[in-house]
């Protein structure tokens, strides 16, 4: 499958090396496709990876995934022209943070929640036929791929409209080797998953970790 990927951060470069290496061909879309860093990026993953501009990668992709700090979300997905969004899958992967890190006691700040999330507003400022999953933000992009933990496997929660969209993403996340996903419902509900990243990010500065996840138990 053709796989934009708006976002050239850990996140964006670790889904795009577990696309490739599934056998998708991806762009990366940035401001500065021409960085060095990101051209020896591209080398090293070979023919099926390269870079653009934000457009170019909406463009090119039939799936997209945006991964941009929230930041700069509607900024990337406004150069990436929504119109390229129409009639498409799209992961979001963003967590609505306000950009300034962890507090003395970890704790990360959203700039919305409680009664919107980062999901719903990215769906409102697409095409209303495009079709939005929350997918993988509520774990650290170390993890993203093979999930394997000494305590099991962990949890991927999703949430979406469109149930088609959710079955596709839920096929690459399980060739991603995530083997527990939790649809949970659709994209308001991306207002309870995207807070598992603040305690995870807690978690992980309480317990100087970037290895551990979430896991549903059921009896
Ligand atoms: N890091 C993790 O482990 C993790 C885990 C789960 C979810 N997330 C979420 O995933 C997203 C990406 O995280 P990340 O750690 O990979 O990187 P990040 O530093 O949060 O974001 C990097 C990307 O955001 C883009 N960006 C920043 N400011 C911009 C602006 N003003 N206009 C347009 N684009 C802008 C950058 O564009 P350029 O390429 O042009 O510089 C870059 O592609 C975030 O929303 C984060 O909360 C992160």
């Amino acid at each position: 499958m053709k796989i934009g990927i708006l976002g050239s951060g850990p996140v964006g470069l670790t889904l795009g090396k577990g696309l490739i290496q599934t056998g998708h061909h991806v762009t990366i879309g940035t401001r500065n496709p021409s960085r060095e860093s990101l051209q020896q990026w591209i080398k090293r993953q070979g023919k099926q990876a390269a870079a653009g501009t934000f457009r170019q990668a909406a463009e090119f992709g039939e799936l997209i995934i945006i991964c941009t700090s929230w930041i700069g979300t509607k900024k990337a997905i406004e150069a990436a022209g929504i119109w390229n969004f129409k009639h498409k899958p799209v992961v979001d992967v963003t967590n609505p943070l306000d950009g300034k890190g962890p507090d003395e006691h970890g704790r990360l700040t959203f700039v919305i929640g409680h009664n919107n999330s980062a999901g719903e507003q990215i769906q409102a400022w697409l095409p209303p036929d495009a079709s939005v999953v929350k997918a993988l933000s509520c774990i650290g992009h170390q993890h993203m791929l093979q999930p394997n933990f000494k305590d099991g496997s962990p949890t991927m929660f999703i949430a979406g409209n469109n149930s088609e969209a959710k079955q596709l993403v839920i096929n690459l996340l399980h060739e991603f080797g995530w083997n527990d996903i939790a649809d949970m419902g659709t994209i308001e509900m991306s207002r309870s998953i995207e807070p598992l990243s603040i305690l995870w990010t807690a978690y992980g500065y309480l317990n100087d970790s970037s290895g551990h996840a979430f896991k549903l138990l059921r009896e």
